[in-house]
């Protein structure tokens, strides 16, 4: 679909107040999208596992008012700069849903993870929001046609990741020549045969350090725009893509390990040799991750890390060893923790 396409031209029915609500897991990115041009377009395709167990639960109360307004309660707080932001969001979204501007709104919402986790909190709540503006829309047009694609295309508006989190499992957000139907507007189901090995993975979140991060996302994609390496970065990237595809289908847990890896360093050494350079790993992550090559290497168990905009680790392994992973993280791993914290998520297909 095109842009243009997601205009709305509907005759609405404003009713004076109600409410709707929503959720929406979260994702964390295997091939990553770092750098953007105007209007969120990703510099590269990006691919995603939707997770489980951490999602955004959100209730909008809207009321028909003469005066736009938005307030934001997260966990019951109200949270000011939450207000503006999705305030400002919301006014650059008006063309796609015309009555956007016409209420106040009360948000109530809540994530079911906590806060600077590592887990993408702008994702599932981006994402929430956008399933609660499409509810909106139904109940004044009184249709049914509910589009996961509209619904994803908002939620890249608000966040580039979140427009991942509207479908499950393997999700491919950018336009890349391997895949067909592809989008820079909003994120696709990963099309091809994926073998059962690659859709049992679980993610088990190593708190490695708890806190906000030093480089917000915005920052950390435009240190992209003038990156000496960046045009390589985004070839890798879309060539890793190509390269997973026939990875998925046969379940070469290796390789698709590998790649996984190699995409969370490469991330990583963005950020290292951009201009403010970062670290963002501290010494346990580096620890965490030397731990788990060498249990690999001692049993050659398919298990893997991905990392973040932030020092955490995504440890990521299928079903099959979930016991044997789970026991390494417990005996090995968390040690490593601030506060001795691991979060077991999962994908589900
Ligand atoms: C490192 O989606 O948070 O998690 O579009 O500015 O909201 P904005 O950025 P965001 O960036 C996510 C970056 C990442 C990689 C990824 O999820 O692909």
């Amino acid at each position: 679909m095109k842009e243009n396409e997601f205009i709305s031209n509907k005759k609405y029915n404003l009713i004076d107040n109600g409410n709707v609500s929503s959720e929406c897991p979260s994702n964390i990115a295997l091939i990553k999208y770092w750098g953007k041009f105007e209007k969120q377009i990703p510099a590269n395709a990006s691919l995603s596992y939707t997770l489980s167990n951490s999602f955004t639960r959100t209730k909008i109360d809207f009321e028909l008012k003469n005066t736009f307004s938005v307030s934001v309660f997260l966990d019951g707080v109200e949270n000011i700069k939450f207000a503006e932001k999705i305030e400002k969001y919301f006014i650059s979204i008006e063309k796609y849903v015309p009555f956007i501007l016409k209420y106040s709104y009360k948000i109530y919402t809540k994530n079911s993870f906590p806060h600077s986790s590592g887990i993408a909190s702008s994702a599932s709540g981006f994402g929430a929001l956008a399933i609660c503006l499409m509810k909106m829309d139904e109940l004044f047009s009184q249709t049914d046609d509910f589009q996961t694609e509209k619904t994803s295309f908002l939620a890249r508006l608000g966040s580039g990741s979140a427009s991942r989190s509207l479908y499950k499992g393997l999700v491919v957000w950018g336009e890349n020549n391997s895949i067909e139907n592809s989008s820079d507007l909003y994120a696709t189901l990963f099309p091809f045969e994926i073998e059962d090995k690659i859709k049992s993975f679980c993610d088990s979140i190593l708190l490695v350090h708890e806190g906000e991060k030093k480089v917000s996302s915005t920052v950390g994609h435009n240190l992209m725009n003038n990156h000496p390496f960046a045009k390589q970065r985004f070839l890798q990237a879309d060539e890793n893509i190509k390269k997973i595809i026939p990875i998925i289908k046969e379940g070469n847990l290796m390789e698709f390990g590998n790649i996984i890896e190699s995409e969370a360093l490469t991330l990583h050494a963005m950020m290292m040799t951009s201009s403010p350079y970062f670290i963002l790993m501290q010494p346990q992550t580096v620890s965490v991750i030397q731990k788990i090559w060498e249990f690999r290497n001692d049993t050659k168990l398919p298990i893997f890390f991905t990392l973040d905009a932030g020092a955490n680790v995504h440890i990521l392994y299928p079903k099959s060893i979930e016991e044997l992973a789970k026991n390494f993280i417990n005996k090995e791993l968390l040690v490593f923790s601030q506060n001795k914290k691991v979060i077991h998520d999962f994908v589900q297909f």
